[in-house]
């Protein structure tokens, strides 16, 4: 079945005009096209109060046809008390009104459609926000209708905590209702309780919340932590880690890091629920993307993501390092392939969560043409590539003073842990402009003064600048079937260096990347050069049988 809305059915089909792209890539758009995840709040703020929102974002939709992506995927904009930024729902069925409303929203999705691009959203259903009616119902006592739709344990004999399970920001995952008498589990803060996914009523009901945003015309949905949605029944203790020394020394502040959350979250209970998710976005044809966050990644991946039952694809985690290099980088891309062939990975170098990466690589670098190269790698990956907002201008992490904190997260663990509001400042749009064009209120973080050169308007007129270099790269991507649709292999990795065979039917294009200040040669050892292709915009050149790449370029070739 397709949408009951014939004229969403139209909407929805409403394809962008195929250029070039090869024949076999017709179908399932979410695996060739390139998705932009936006940060709503701070993408463009039309009504001028300091937050982006969904006016902004419509009246700015061609940014994102020029850049060439097939898709918008938007952080989190349903009515929340913002305590973690939209992260804490508290109606799943409207905007929050510093967003729009629904008005606005269809009025992006008509747009979004005339131009051939599709809106994800981003579905925050492990938990709610406190303030959500369900809650507020449910911790009133232990008969209510709503009594079961959330987590609830007796405290231990002497009063303390049920168990040993800690949030991911560390801290205990259980908070006292002194209504109820009971303590209420939450995986992150204790603004967000977390749902009960043994209750069929709730599952129930995130199915309806789903079909309301598919009916809308959305054209598929991130969900958020779908490994976090159940409980182990019997509250058991997790384990502690075994293996410590495996741990970034800088995770050791959080002692969630301290347990393998094999209770509290990864369950198999969920994959029952994630089938009818899967079941129900099939018949839209809407794409299901999840992030699976868990110390067992790679084993977690399968099981949520590979087989029809699950997501169609999965983000991974452990390519979003603290410190990034190109070893870790491809250790984490060769694991993957090695472990996941089954599933179909989105890969993002960025997101609303982490330090932006050109401020996460390790070393001495030239931050504009590193950004410029990871991006081309990142787009020559096998799976579909989602860059996070900003990452096409290869903005570096902003400093947040204490005093402007936003991030509940960041305002725990600073200054060990600076937050995550560095990454999810306002989007520069011009450098001439108070707030750099973003609005004409004072925006709700500030904007980084370095920001100021990278402005759009700034590189919109240089066709050398990381935002014109994306924009031809990504062009370039979509008339390449082995890109596209490859399996991968890595030929060559060392420190600097990374050479990607990619494979199609009989294609075969070789993909060449110096991430370093230094040039680079590869000896190729062929018993014939390959073909030189052009149009990628960068310089990496084909002599006697090796490659050279000067520092921070790449070369593409096609192989006899
Ligand atoms: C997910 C989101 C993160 C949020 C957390 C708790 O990990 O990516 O931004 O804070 O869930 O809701």
């Amino acid at each position: 079945m397709k949408s009951s809305d014939p004229q969403l059915q139209g909407k929805r089909n409403n394809q962008r005009p195929q250029t070039q792209r090869p024949a076999d890539t017709q179908d399932d758009w979410w695996k060739y096209g390139v998705i932009y995840q936006v940060n709503v709040r701070s993408f463009f703020d039309a009504n001028n109060d300091g937050v982006g929102d969904i006016k902004g974002l419509t009246a700015k939709l061609d940014y994102f046809v020029e850049l060439g992506v097939a898709a918008i995927a938007l952080t989190p904009v349903f009515t929340s008390p913002m305590s973690d930024f939209g992260f804490d729902v508290s109606d799943y069925y409207s905007l929050d009104p510093a967003f729009g409303d629904l008005d606005d929203f269809d009025a992006l999705i008509r747009e979004a459609n005339k131009r051939g691009l599709r809106v994800l959203l981003d579905i925050v259903i492990s938990h709610t926000s406190v303030q959500h009616p369900w809650f507020l119902e449910s911790k009133q006592d232990r008969n209510n209708p709503k009594a079961d739709w959330y987590v609830w344990a007796d405290a231990q004999a002497d009063g303390t905590v049920p168990n040993n399970w800690q949030t991911t920001f560390g801290h205990p995952a259980w908070s006292w209702s002194s209504t109820r008498g009971q303590y209420y589990l939450h995986n992150a803060t204790s603004r967000q309780a977390d749902l009960n996914f043994h209750n069929s009523e709730v599952i129930a009901e995130v199915l309806n919340i789903l079909q309301f945003w598919l009916e809308r015309g959305v054209a598929g949905f991130r969900l958020d932590c779908p490994n976090l949605y159940t409980h182990d029944k019997k509250l058991r203790n997790n384990p502690a880690r075994r293996n410590m020394a495996a741990i970034p020394e800088e995770a050791l502040i959080n002692p969630f890091e301290y347990q393998l959350q094999i209770y509290n979250q990864n369950r198999p209970e969920t994959l029952p629920t994630l089938a009818r998710i899967r079941r129900l976005c099939d018949r839209y044809e809407a794409a299901l993307l999840g992030s699976v966050t868990s110390s067992a990644t790679f084993e977690m991946l399968n099981i949520y993501s590979g087989s029809q039952e699950g997501l169609q694809m999965a983000n991974i985690y452990e390519a979003l390092p603290s410190v990034c290099n190109l070893p870790g980088l491809v250790d984490v891309v060769r694991t993957f392939e090695e472990n996941c062939d089954q599933v179909w990975p989105y890969w993002m170098l960025n997101n609303h969560d982490v330090a932006r990466l050109v401020s996460r690589w390790e070393g001495d670098h030239d931050a504009p043409r590193l950004a410029a190269i990871v991006l081309a790698l990142h787009l020559s990956l096998r799976g579909t590539p989602v860059l996070f907002q900003g990452d096409e201008l290869g903005l570096e992490e902003a400093y947040i003073p204490f005093d402007n904190l936003c991030d509940p997260y960041g305002k725990l663990s600073w200054p060990q842990y600076m937050g995550r509001d560095g990454c999810r400042t306002p989007l520069p749009w011009d450098d001439n402009l108070p707030q750099a064009g973003f609005s004409t209120h004072k925006p709700w973080l500030p904007i980084d003064p370095r920001h100021l050169s990278h402005a759009i308007n700034v590189q919109q007129k240089d066709p050398e600048s990381v935002l014109r270099r994306v924009q031809r790269f990504i062009q370039w991507r979509e008339e390449q079937p082995e890109i596209l649709l490859g399996s991968m292999s890595i030929i060559h990795a060392d420190a600097s260096v990374l050479l990607l065979l990619r494979k199609h039917k009989g294609g075969r294009l070789l993909a060449a990347f110096n991430v370093s200040y230094e040039p680079a040669e590869i000896e190729l050892n062929l018993p014939q050069p390959p073909e030189v292709l052009n149009g990628h915009g960068f310089a990496g050149e084909l002599r006697d049988n090796r490659i050279y790449l000067p520092p921070y370029e790449a070369f593409f070739g096609r192989l006899p």
